[in-house]
């Protein structure tokens, strides 16, 4: 009874996998979703980038250089060609090879779409076009979506701000994010512009009574040095989830989402 009652005095923060369960699985892929989609967790967060023949694969990172044993730009790359690189899987992950692989939107979409239908888990995308700005991403990411009828799971995001207006002037009940490195910037963003929720970094949380003020949802993310990836391990930065939900925030992506459960 005590720890029920425990349990519920404790924050109602929500829970997302950032690129999965990405501390205990290679990042973004299908591994690390489908790790992600065992848990009773709000949603998995993913990036995307666009193949030299336009196709939307699952990848962080404008080059392969960090995350696969290739090198090069995603861009210079055909959809066949990454599907050649390798990217170190789990070791204990039964009935997979040594390899995993990128994965495109759709190969989430077809492991996702289940736990969407059945529990409610949402998709954050992020469009990764401020490097690359990646022509008719926002057309085509909006298009895929429609086609698997997964729209009402969809968040989407980008650090892009262009991007962002692009989404919703094009389909205005779409839901967005937007991605900046500080709540400041989240919330000008907001007061100027029609969009869902904030995405700043947690370490930025530079606005006082922040829920107060926006009244949206805030979805903090974390950088590499407090929540390393896989194969890297090392320590991890617990959060204080209630000192969050007490100045606004609502939702955090986590590489371990498993210790937060
Ligand atoms: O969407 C939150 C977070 O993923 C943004 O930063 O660099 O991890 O994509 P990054
Ligand atoms: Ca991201």
């Amino acid at each position: 009874m005590r720890c029920l009652r425990k349990r519920k005095e404790l924050a109602a923060l929500k829970i997302w996998a950032h690129r999965g369960c990405s501390y205990a699985y290679p990042e973004n892929t299908l591994q690390a979703f489908e790790a992600a989609c065992r848990y009773p967790i709000t949603g998995i967060e993913l990036d995307i980038q666009l193949s030299k023949d336009g196709k939307i694969v699952v990848i962080h990172d404008e080059k392969v250089d960090r995350t696969t044993k290739a090198s090069g730009r995603v861009l210079d790359f055909t959809l066949e060609e990454l599907k050649q690189l390798k990217i170190e899987s789990h070791p204990d992950m039964e009935g997979v090879t040594q390899y995993a692989q990128i994965p495109t939107i759709e190969e989430v979409f077809e492991l996702v779409k289940p736990h969407c239908l059945k529990q409610g888990m949402l998709i954050n995308i992020e469009l990764k076009n401020s490097v690359v700005r990646y022509e008719g991403m926002e057309e085509l990411i909006l298009e895929t979506v429609n086609e698997w009828g997964i729209q009402d799971y969809i968040i989407y995001s980008s650090f892009n701000q262009e991007s962002i207006k692009m989404l919703k002037k094009k389909e205005p009940s779409v839901k967005t994010g937007i991605l900046a490195a500080s709540a400041s910037d989240c919330l000008a963003f907001s007061e100027a512009n029609p969009v869902d929720a904030l995405h700043p970094c947690i370490k930025n949380l530079d606005v006082e009574n922040l829920g107060e003020k926006t009244g949206l949802p805030v979805r903090a993310w974390n950088i590499r040095k407090y929540e390393p990836f896989y194969p890297d391990g090392g320590e991890v930065e617990m959060q204080d989830l209630d000192g969050l939900e007490r100045i606004g925030v609502t939702d955090i992506f986590t590489n371990v989402p498993e210790r937060y459960l």
